[in-house]
């Protein structure tokens, strides 16, 4: 298989991103909503997160979207601005040759770039191994286990939660 660009994601890239997605929300615990977003739905929150100036990258491999990662605010209230949690889905036909860690270590550099300082993941299903694996590969600290926060497929789902310094992290004000 020749290498995929990774590149920023533009809004004719989001049938493809429906797409992976939707497998993921129908087949994988790695995330926990239950009906598959439709591509109005997706092109709505690709909006809100290019609109507040998160990256928002797809892997690309002959003019086809075969993977995609962005960053979007852990959380809202305001002093959580310098951190942010990310998210990274591929077609499941493609998994285990480096693209996932391909477009992570892009995300980090993109936040790196605009000042961000702590990355997060919120990873679905401790039995999850592809996304702890990938994560830990780039570098993110294990930091915990939620147990049996989530109900999916009629059985008790846990989150991980991971993360990465950014930057200079906390060893300076932002
Ligand atoms: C998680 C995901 C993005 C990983 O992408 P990927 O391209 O398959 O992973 P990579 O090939 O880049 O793997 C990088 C490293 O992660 C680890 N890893 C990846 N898949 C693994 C698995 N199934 N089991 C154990 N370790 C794994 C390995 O250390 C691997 O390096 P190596 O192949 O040199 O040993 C991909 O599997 C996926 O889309 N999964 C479904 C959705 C999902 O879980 N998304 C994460 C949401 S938080």
């Amino acid at each position: 298989m020749s290498s995929p660009e990774i590149r920023p994601a533009a809004a004719a890239d989001l049938p493809f991103i429906t797409e992976i997605y939707e497998h993921a929300v129908r087949y994988g615990t790695a995330t926990f909503e239950l009906i598959p977003p439709d591509l109005a739905e997706m092109t709505r929150r690709f909006a809100v997160l290019t609109d507040g100036g998160f990256p928002y990258l797809v892997a690309s491999l002959e003019g086809r979207v075969i993977g995609y990662a962005y960053a979007g605010a852990y959380r809202p209230r305001p002093a959580y601005r310098f951190t942010v949690e990310n998210s990274v889905y591929l077609q499941p036909a493609i998994h285990r040759r480096g693209i996932g860690r391909q477009l992570l270590q892009e995300l980090i550099a993109e936040c790196e770039a605009r000042g961000y300082r702590q990355m997060i993941a919120v990873i679905g299903d401790s039995a999850n191994a592809g996304s702890i694996g990938v994560h830990t590969k780039c570098g993110f600290q294990m930091i915990g286990t939620h147990p049996d926060v989530g109900f999916k497929f009629g059985r008790w789902l846990d989150t991980v939660l991971m993360q990465h310094d950014l930057g200079t992290g906390a060893t300076t004000a932002p």
